[in-house]
Formats: structure tokens, sequence, C-alpha cells
């Protein structure tokens, strides 16, 4: 049925987040419905799991991959195909309860402590935090804000060279800043010149080092020697452009003529590590640090707007202001600058001093992450979720093959993987698509499924679109996936694969729009009117090739409280299922367990606030396929906004942001005290098992 809709995420995070984009119109108005035409029969799940599967799984945070060493100076390992990893046994823990409590709460029997948060130190001789004076100059040498995507690299043991299980490098995305609750007595209509500078500075990202404590599963921060990998990443930061579209003129700017290099990166939300121990990490919202949309020149708006960009007041609510602190942020007067943030980019953990990348040849949309897997024929493929509504799945896949030595040109050859090769965009198929209501009710055949293909955009150095050159359709990739027919998800989010057979997972995170006037009605990838809740789609290369151009899909779960009978967790009895609400970025342990990552839990309790958001955990096989059972709980506020399981399944490492985003909280009047008691700092929490214990077991 038709509605008007609303937002239904907490106001407070839209305004800094993605400059209230849930209170306007989504920006897709392509008008793409999925074909129905394609492929109708049944998959056999079997038959398309009898391929070839020797893929190399890197994943995002794929906990099972031996992830390869690169410390600085010396050759990466060679990667190793994934790892059956230990054997473990079927999850067992009792679930945190839903709850609206000020505090990380973990099951018994667990243990858990604060890493690191907002303002402490990273780089060598960095000032402690001091919340009264803080300065961008501190900033930029501290821990930024809304930690989102972590991961962890190893690095050897100085004693045990061949020990990479006691030290690592912490990667962490710092998303955005919430103004209101850094600064006290913050006026969004005028921030002062100096509160600008310390929001710059806590975007970004960090590297830090860290080491085991003892032969336990708790990890600590390195905080003595020379910290050589420590490194922060600011909106300041040098960044090179790199493949196809670099040079292009729609890269070029006052300040860089030549389209190659720009200053920073923006709205790092979800990421991903590759074979050859870099970290990728996706540039989401980075719309709305913009202005001036409406005085940019004619011929790029239908662009900015497909977009999001503002074009109308120049400092609408939410607007940061960063235009009048570096004018590249105006558009007026530099329209090309838009075209600078929304890549993909690759970071080299192991030198603070390289340069990161932002890699053309993957698309420029609101990216959440960038999932890898490493093909049998070695091609590398990379899955890409453009985080909004009724926006698109991609995936990229190399032309050249990884090569699996150690020298300097196996090392040289494979950095340049993600530079040439075939980006496409999903198109859905359908099996039961008359009987899709919106209601979410399970259709006759038993599964909301079906196959897709996934449809060229863009090959080597050829465009696949009529009427868009390859620079374009790069840059423009939106545009590009609108002409090719791509199908609207509701809010394609972080992906995952199977560490054993290569089945990905993506979180479509929910779409309160699917249904409401004017915009697309539900359809069998996306069921329900008013997605409040979301849902994780499954999806089958065919052959288990990654590199495949057809797939299948279902949807094993659609998220919600289990009460309600539009909600399905793969048939498994719902009295004993967690309620889960808008799945984000995913993981897996060792044994191919899926950990799910919330943010924005619409679910309520009993006086009609909304539960806290948390990290959950979910068999994909077996006779507990389905079984969400909560495994942590965030603050008041919060987004749990990753996790990062160790490869010997005793610790998790979990980004807890925004603490306190609820609507009317400042840094004056807190939501949170988490995690000191007086002010709300977004942390990553180290969790761990007492003795010998592995998580979740
Ligand atoms: Fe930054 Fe899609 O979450
Ligand atoms: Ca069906
Ligand atoms: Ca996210």
């Amino acid at each position: 049925m038709a509605r008007t809709p609303g937002p239904s995420r907490s106001l407070a995070t839209c305004r800094h987040r993605c400059g209230l984009a849930c209170a306007r119109t989504a920006p897709n108005r392509s008008g793409n419905t999925p074909f129905g035409d394609l492929v109708r029969a049944e998959v056999s799940r079997r038959g398309l799991l009898g391929g070839a599967l020797g893929a190399l799984v890197i994943g995002a945070g794929a906990a099972c991959t031996a992830v390869p060493s690169a410390p600085r100076d010396s050759a990466p390992a060679t990667p190793t195909a994934a790892s059956p990893g230990p054997s473990l046994a079927p999850l067992a823990f009792e679930p945190v309860p839903p709850n609206r409590d000020d505090a990380v709460r973990v099951p018994d029997g667990y243990r858990q402590r604060v890493l690191i948060r907002w303002g402490d130190p990273v780089l060598p001789g960095a000032p402690e935090f001091d919340h009264e004076r803080q300065t961008a100059a501190a900033q930029r040498q501290q821990f930024g804000y809304n930690n989102d995507y972590l991961t962890v690299v190893p690095l050897p043991d100085p004693e045990r060279a061949d020990d990479h299980g006691r030290r690592g490098l912490l990667v962490v995305n710092h998303e955005y800043t919430n103004e209101e609750l850094i600064f006290r007595r913050y006026d969004d209509k005028a921030p002062t010149a100096a509160q600008i500078g310390v929001a710059m500075a806590a975007h970004g990202m960090s590297v830090v080092e860290l080491e085991r404590v003892g032969d336990t599963g708790e990890w600590r921060l390195v905080r003595s020697g020379a910290l050589p990998y420590n490194r922060r990443i600011t909106v300041e930061t040098p960044l090179e452009f790199t493949g196809p579209a670099a040079g292009s003129a729609l890269l070029r700017t006052a300040a860089d003529p030549d389209g190659r290099r720009v200053l920073g990166t923006l709205s790092n939300c979800s990421g991903g590590v590759t074979p050859w121990g870099t970290v990728l990490s996706g540039e989401e919202n980075f719309d709305h640090y913009f202005v001036g949309g409406d005085e940019a020149p004619a011929a790029a708006k239908p662009a900015l707007d497909r977009y999001g960009f503002h074009t109308k007041r120049r400092h609408p609510p939410g607007s940061r202001h960063w235009d009048t602190a570096d004018e590249r942020f105006d558009l007026a007067q530099h329209p090309n600058e838009a075209n600078r943030f929304g890549w993909i980019v690759e970071l080299d953990p192991y030198d603070s001093e390289s340069v990161p990348r932002k890699r053309t040849a993957l698309g420029r949309f609101k990216h959440e992450g960038a999932t890898i897997v490493v093909a049998g024929d070695g091609r590398v493929v990379a899955y890409l979720g453009d985080d909004e509504r009724f926006e698109y799945l991609y995936k990229f896949v190399s032309e050249e093959r990884l090569q699996t030595g150690d020298s300097a040109d196996d090392r040289r050859h494979n950095r340049g993987l993600l530079d040439r090769g075939t980006l496409y965009a999903a198109e859905f198929g359908f099996t039961s698509a008359g009987e899709i209501d919106g209601a979410g009710a399970l259709p006759d055949d038993g599964a909301f499924n079906g196959s897709g293909r996934w449809l060229p955009l863009a090959q080597g150095e050829l465009s696949m679109i009529d009427g868009m050159a390859l620079d374009e359709v790069l840059v423009h990739t939106r545009l590009a996936a609108d002409r090719a027919g791509a199908t609207p998800l509701d809010r394609p989010e972080d992906v995952a694969i199977h560490p054993r057979d290569h089945r990905v997972y993506v979180s479509l995170s929910n779409n309160d729009y699917r249904g409401a006037v004017g915009r697309p009605a539900a359809d069998e990838a996306n069921p329900r009117h008013d997605n409040k809740h979301g849902h994780v789609l499954e999806l089958i290369e065919t052959g288990g090739d990654p590199a495949a151009d057809t797939f299948a899909w279902s949807l094993p779960i659609v998220c919600g409280d289990p009460d309600d009978p539009a909600t399905y967790f793969a048939g498994f009895d719902k009295t004993s299922v967690s309620p889960i609400s808008c799945p984000d970025n995913l993981t897996f342990d060792a044994d191919g367990n899926l950990w799910i990552s919330t943010d924005g839990n619409a679910v309520t309790g009993p006086g009609g606030d909304p539960y806290n958001d948390g990290l959950f955990a979910v068999p994909v096989d077996g006779p507990e396929r389905g079984r969400v059972r909560q495994f942590l709980s965030v603050p008041i506020g919060a987004e749990q906004a990753s996790a990062y399981l160790t490869p010997d399944q005793r610790t998790a490492l979990v980004s807890v942001q925004h603490p306190g985003e609820v609507g009317g909280a400042t840094a004056d009047r807190p939501a949170s005290t988490w995690p000191d008691g007086d002010l709300a700092r977004p942390a990553v929490v180290v969790v761990w098992r007492a003795g010998d214990g592995l998580l979740g077991r």
C-alpha cells in the first residue's frame, strides 16, 4: 500500500552522518525495476556449489583467513588458501537480552575492556586528550571520532619472528563527527574555525600497533617505542587517484589541474583487506560536506543530484560549514571537488609514509566497503555495496591474476590488480514475483529467491554503457548502473564471503521508502514495504566462481522482532531467536558462522524506545541455520559499527560508534556517559573469554 515515508532512524544520526538524507527523497529516480524474465527456474544450491571452490577468501574480517604478513622492508608472505580453521564446537552462549543500558553487555564468562577511544594518543608524542582544550593540532595526532570499520593485520613478534599471533596493526575508519556531542555550547549555525579544524582532523583513518596481553585473549595498545606504523589519515592527507579515471577532466580542479592528487578521505565507513596486505576503506556519505550545489554549472547538476548533493540552501541543517575553512567544499567555486570523493581507498598499513590510493576502477558511489575474494583462476573479485535507499550492489573482477610469490615484481603486480578489470552492477530476477504484496509473507515456494546476472558497466579501457565515456561511467557510476538496468535494493551495505564455499552475504539495512508514494514497490528481493528492519541476502555465484556473471540468491534472514510474522530466520524456531534489526557490517568466524553488527535497531521495548544495537551470531548451515543470537549490546545511542574476530577465535574487537547520539543530547546534556562516566566517547572494545575459551562456544 502506498504511504508517505518518513525517517525511522534517529534524526540525530541522519543529521550528522548523512546530512538528513533520510528526510529527503532518495536520489535514485531511475525507475529501474527488476526484470522478471531472468531465469525463473529454482536453482539447485547443490548444483551451484558443486563447482571449483578453490578461491581464497580475504573478506572484511573473514576470520579464518590467514591475512598475510607484510612488515615494513620485507615481502608480504605468500597468500594461503582459506584454511579450514580450528575445529570448533557449535555456537553456545546465553544470548544478551535486548536492553537500553548505557554499557557494553557481553554474555556471562566474557571479559571486555576499552582498547582505544576518541582522543587517545596515536602518534608518538601525541598529547593526552583534553576535552576542554581540544585543538586540531592535537586531534591530528589522536584517535579520530566515530570509529567504524576495523581490522587487524599481523606483525611478527620481535622475539619470535615466525609468530604472527602476538602483535598486529589495528586499522580503523573514522566516519563522521557529532559536533554537538564533541563541543560544549556548539552552535550549528555558526561553528568556529577552531571547531571546524578539530572536526576535520577527527575524520579519516587510524593505524595503531597492538600486542597480546600474555597468553590471554586480551589485546592492548603498544604505548612505548618508536611506534613506526602508527598513523593518522585526515581530510588534509595527500592521496592519489589510480586506475582508468585518474587524470580525467572530471577529477581536475584548480588545486589539482592533473586530476591525480587529492587531499583527504571522507565518510570512511566499512572496508576490507587484500591478499597483498593492504586495507580498503569505503567513502560513503561524502555529499553533505559540500555546499553551493545550486550555483554549480548546469552540466554538473544531474550527477550532483543523483548523488544527493544539496542544491538549494547553502548551509542546510547539519551542514558542517567546511567551506568556510576550505573553499574546495564550495561546489559553486569547485564543482569537480565533489567527484574526488566516493571512492574505495587502498592503504598500506605497513608503510606509514605510503600515499593511499583512490582506486577509480571500482567506481564512485556511496561505498560501504570492499570485500575481496580470489577466484579459482587467480582473478581478484571485490564486492561493493552502495549504501543508500534504492541503490545497487556492484562487483569488480580484476583482469590480471594474483601472483603468489614474494618478489618485488609480485608485490608491484598485485598492487595494480584493482586498477584494471570489469565493473558490474547486479540485476535480480524472481521466482514468486506475483505473490509479493509488501506484507512480508513467505511465497508458496517457501523462499524469497531467484537468480540474477551481473551487468557490465566498464571493462578495462572500455565503457559498456552507450552514451557514456569510460571516465563518466567510473565517476558517475550510479548513472551508468541506472542505464544498465540494475536492481534497486534496500540499502546494500556490507558484504561477507563464506570462508569455505564462497557464498556471498549482503546486509540490506532497511528502507522506509519501499512502497511509498512514487517509490518502487516491494519485490521478491526487497519484500516488505516500509522496511524498518532490513534483511540479509545470500548469493551463490554460478559454479561457485566469484568471477561468474550469473548467480542464484535467497533471503535467509528477514529481520525484526521474531514475534512479527513478517520476519524469517531460515525456518528456524522463532521462539529461540534474538530480535535483530538493521543489519550493517558482516563477518564470518572460522567455522562459517555469520556475525552481524547492527545500526539503528528499530525493535522497541515496553516504553516504545528502541533497544540498543548489538553484535549477533548465526549459523548459515546445518540444523541451526537461522538461529540468530545476540552476543553483545552497545550503549544508548551507539551503533555496533563493526567487529573483527581474531583468527584464533579467542578475541573480538568491536567498534562502538556514536554513543549518546540521541535527539536533543549535547556535550553538556549527554544521553550516554559511556565509557568513562562523563563524556560519551566512541571507542574500540576488546572482548575475550577467560582462560583458553573460544568466542561464542
Ligand atoms: Fe556508514 Fe552504510 O553505514
Ligand atoms: Ca520464491
Ligand atoms: Ca556501516
